[in-house]
């Protein structure tokens, strides 16, 4: 087999706690992550010059070393040299359809299946629980993106435990297309501004155990009551971004009085602003009015719902 194609999902954050700071200068969280069918694509192809190539059908996407997929494959060349030798580098195509630097996890998801490409590429055999070390060394959110699904990450958000798969809950995504949210600069500020509520021993489990709220939606999530869990959405992030991007806090209005939202609420470290809801049809009944309530050109709304995978590879050559 010379090439393979995966379908990479992106994802939204159901709550997002920050607990305190870690000795590598990341914060301690707890989050819970869903995948959802909003996805690019990724195809990945062995060449004979032993290079790495990136190719992407949207210009904002960088294709040198700052796309995390570009440093997947690298990790890949550094980690397994004989295989790279044996079987020649990489090309990467990536067919993007998950809005960039929007909190949703479009570079890491495709940092995770060019991990899982390149492993199928070179025969390497390698399990989960490695692949998802590989991708902790590239960015936090990376390993929940190789197995997606329902998961809490703890730690940076790379330490997973599973949850009961959350399928066919319906979503609105809104992103204003021009507006970016730097994750380390909404991290920085939340620091700045609240690390005084911060725990000082992220590793005095009780202290810990105290300090986390997560409890609620968790039992929301193995009931599987939708309604539950859309009153439950937190974001701590929300605290900084709100306040530094009205637009973003409109969209979580707008959508707050619409018929038919469970709940509402920013991903990640934003700008997106998602809607839960029970049925398709009131997801585009509510993506229909958004739209002509803002008049906005440069908003993009997408109904997509929750699926309980992550990277999937779709066909082999
Ligand atoms: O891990 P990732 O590269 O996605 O993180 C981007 C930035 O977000 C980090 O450089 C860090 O500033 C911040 N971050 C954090 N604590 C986390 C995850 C990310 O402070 N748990």
């Amino acid at each position: 087999m010379h090439s393979y194609s995966l379908i990479a999902p992106a994802k939204i954050n159901l709550y997002l706690e920050i607990i305190g700071d870690r000795p590598d200068g990341y914060h301690e969280l707890a989050m819970i992550l869903q995948s959802i069918a909003l996805a690019d694509q990724i195809d990945v192809r062995s060449n004979s010059n032993r290079t790495i190539h990136v190719h992407c059908n949207h210009p904002q996407v960088p294709t040198d070393k700052s796309n995390l997929a570009y440093r997947a494959a690298e990790l890949m060349a550094k980690e397994f040299p004989e295989a790279f030798a044996r079987y020649g580098g990489v090309d990467i195509s990536i067919n993007k359809q998950i809005p960039v630097a929007a909190g949703l996890a479009g570079g890491s998801t495709n940092a995770a299946a060019v991990l899982i490409g390149i492993d199928l590429l070179w025969k390497l055999g390698l399990t989960q629980s490695e692949l998802e070390g590989l991708g902790a060394r590239l960015g936090s959110d990376v390993p929940f993106c190789i197995s997606g699904g329902t998961a809490i990450g703890t730690g940076r958000g790379e330490q997973l435990s599973p949850l009961p798969n959350l399928n066919n809950i319906y979503i609105v995504l809104a992103k204003y297309r021009s507006l970016e949210v730097s994750t380390a600069w909404a991290y920085k500020t939340y620091r700045q501004q609240f690390s005084n509520s911060y725990i000082k021993n992220t590793n005095d489990l009780v202290a810990r155990a105290n300090a986390v709220h997560s409890g609620a939606i968790v039992k929301a999530i193995f009931a599987r009551d939708t309604g539950k869990i859309a009153e439950k959405l937190h974001n701590d992030l929300e605290r900084v971004v709100l306040p530094a991007y009205p637009q973003v806090l409109q969209l979580r209005e707008v959508f707050a009085n619409q018929q038919g939202v469970l709940g509402t609420m920013m991903s990640g470290s934003g700008p997106t602003v998602f809607a839960l809801f029970e049925s398709e049809q009131q997801a585009e009944q509510v993506k229909l009015y958004v739209t002509e309530a803002l008049t906005d050109g440069d908003l993009e709304l997408f109904v997509t719902r929750t699926i309980s995978h992550g990277i999937q590879v779709t066909s082999s050559v």
